[in-house]
């Protein structure tokens, strides 16, 4: 019988023998695999446990503050790295969305290498939110989240924790070890972030503008409890200026689309049919609150043939 209590004890168990009195670096996300995986390891190793967050300047308002000070909340020992610059110079000017991955992919793990090297003799192991999903369809799983694979040369172990575990049991799991649940049923977030829900180039100006824009949509759907009728809801961002009017002034400025989903898989998803009422209130929040905004669309597009994320 399935009993997640059970289950919890014989993972810490299994940890604590398997990593004995070793030091065990674990990379946090933001998500929920790293959360639940740093909860487990934390009970089963206490303080040998040392948690890494990088800030890639292409994280959600408040994200990297809120899981920082839920895991500092729990004794955990997480290390911030603000790598901002490293990861938006490099993308600077960079349009197409497969070179920004693949430059985010690898400064993600330049960053986490030469972070690591500062406690280099005293860990032993790399610990990774892996789940059963990603064993399995590990060639379409692009997630910053367990890209240290062991070729990357760390000199570490790899240890997974719930490598064996579906989504919905580390949420089970999440909930029993006592993480937030607004952290356990938040929507996916891609590895890449907001560099690829700006079409095109990235700057510091449009990174702002999406963040807030993101946060408006984010907060509304919670207000009104529609955040878990949908799977997946986004602000995106479009360099593209179409004419506006203030007062009497005519000018030109940007466009989000917002993008809001239904899926079970994420392989084929349908536009979430959100009232109107509710599309007037975002859309009016957004212009009325960024006013290089004037223009808001609603993408009800499915997948196929489009895809949920714009890049
Ligand atoms: P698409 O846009 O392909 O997205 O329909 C399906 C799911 O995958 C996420 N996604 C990504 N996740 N790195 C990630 O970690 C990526 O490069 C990436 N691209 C898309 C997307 O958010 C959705 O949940």
């Amino acid at each position: 019988q399935w009993n997640i209590s059970s289950i919890s004890k014989a993972l810490v168990s299994e940890l604590k023998h398997t990593i004995g009195t070793d030091k065990v670096l674990l990379g946090i996300s933001g998500g929920v695999d790293s959360a639940v995986s740093a909860l487990l390891l934390h009970k089963a190793i206490g303080k040998q446990l040392h948690c890494m967050f990088i800030d890639t300047g292409l994280l959600r308002k408040y994200e990297a503050n809120f899981i920082v000070s839920q895991l500092s909340a729990l004794n955990i020992q997480i290390h911030h790295v603000n790598a901002q610059n490293a990861f938006l110079k490099p993308l600077q000017g960079v349009t197409e969305p497969n070179k920004k991955r693949k430059i985010i992919g690898n400064i993600f793990i330049r960053t986490f290498k030469k972070e690591s090297k500062k406690w280099h003799r005293r860990i032993t192991w790399l610990a990774q939110g892996t789940i059963y999903s990603d064993v399995i369809e590990s060639a379409g799983n692009h997630s910053t989240a367990h890209i240290i694979k062991p070729h990357h040369n760390l000199r570490f172990r790899l240890i997974e924790p719930i490598r064996d575990l579906f989504k919905d049991e580390v949420r089970t799991l999440g909930r029993e070890l006592g993480l937030l649940p607004s952290i356990i049923q938040q929507h996916p977030f891609p590895g890449p972030g907001l560099a690829i829900r700006i079409i095109g180039k990235i700057t510091p100006l449009y990174l702002r503008i999406l963040r807030e824009a993101d946060t408006i949509f984010i907060e509304e759907l919670k207000k009104e409890n529609l955040y878990h009728t949908v799977d997946q809801a986004f602000a995106v961002f479009l360099p593209l200026q179409s004419v506006g009017v203030t007062g009497d002034q005519r000018r030109y400025a940007y466009t989000i689309a917002l993008r809001a989903v239904q899926t079970k898989d994420y392989m084929t998803a349908q536009w979430a049919p959100l009232e109107y009422p509710f599309l007037q209130t975002v859309s009016r929040r957004i212009t009325n609150e960024i006013p290089e905004v004037t223009r808001v669309v609603y993408d009800i597009s499915s997948k196929p043939p489009a895809t949920i994320e714009w890049e």
